[in-house]
């Protein structure tokens, strides 16, 4: 497939899940107790290790080759800035400037999400900022459990706190993402379409550059409820 010709996910479903509401209820009812990898929780030790404890955090999750951890970590110099990915070619993939200007401000680690947004929810922690960028859409719809909005972790997620954004091509993903928020906050999440006019991420200028739709929610998870 050439660069500028990617496709938006092909589904045959064409809206919000049928069985995305009873997912998520039944999600942020029952706890979820699955047992933490030793290797996320040294993941987890790593990603806090040259914090000091007083800068505020921002997740970059599932940040791919990271050129969005990069980015985010130069907007917000006072900020810790995480990015987490599962996949160590994706983290170890060349960057857009050398290590020597990388920003200090800054760590990678591999991770499974499914484990990291636990542990740092279990250690008590609050984020400034969360980005969840372009995740994989598993657009087919028996694939609606591997979704993060369906996934049991997905309470973890608000619970972190601080201004959540995610970003996908596909329209049904954020509308699914923006209800099981609202779910789980009692409020209406919005969310819409948006023009990529300064790429975070590859994924992104891949997309715009192919002329697709994108699509963005953005909710402070801290802002009190009027
Ligand atoms: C479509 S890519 C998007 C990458 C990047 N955010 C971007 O926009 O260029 C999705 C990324 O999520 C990562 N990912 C998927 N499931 C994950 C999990 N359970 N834990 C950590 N990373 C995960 C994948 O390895 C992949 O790099």
């Amino acid at each position: 497939m050439s660069y500028a010709n990617s496709r938006i996910p092909i589904s045959a479903q064409p809206d919000v899940h049928a069985h995305l509401v009873a997912r998520v209820r039944t999600h942020l009812t029952h706890p979820f107790r699955k047992p933490f990898a030793d290797c996320n929780r040294l993941a987890r030790d790593r990603a806090l290790a040259g914090w000091d404890g007083r800068a505020p955090l921002i997740l970059d999750a599932g940040c791919g080759v990271g050129h969005s951890t990069i980015e985010l970590a130069r907007a917000f110099p006072d900020h810790w800035v995480i990015g987490v990915d599962q996949s160590e070619d994706r983290l170890q993939r060349r960057k857009p400037y050398p290590a020597a200007l990388l920003p200090a401000n800054m760590v990678f680690v591999r991770a499974d999400l499914v484990d990291f947004w636990r542990l740092l929810a279990d250690d008590g922690l609050r984020l400034a900022r969360h980005y969840i960028l372009y995740p994989n859409p598993w657009p087919k719809i028996g694939h609606l459990g591997r979704r993060w909005p369906a996934h049991p972790v997905f309470p973890f997620i608000p619970r972190l706190g601080g201004v959540l954004e995610c970003r996908s091509n596909w329209v049904v993903y954020v509308a699914e993402f923006a209800l099981a928020l609202a779910l789980a906050l009692g409020r209406p999440v919005p969310w819409s379409a948006f023009e990529a006019v300064r790429p975070l991420t590859p994924f992104e200028r891949k997309y715009r550059d192919s002329g697709q739709i994108l699509y963005r929610l953005c909710v402070d998870l801290d802002a009190a409820v009027s």
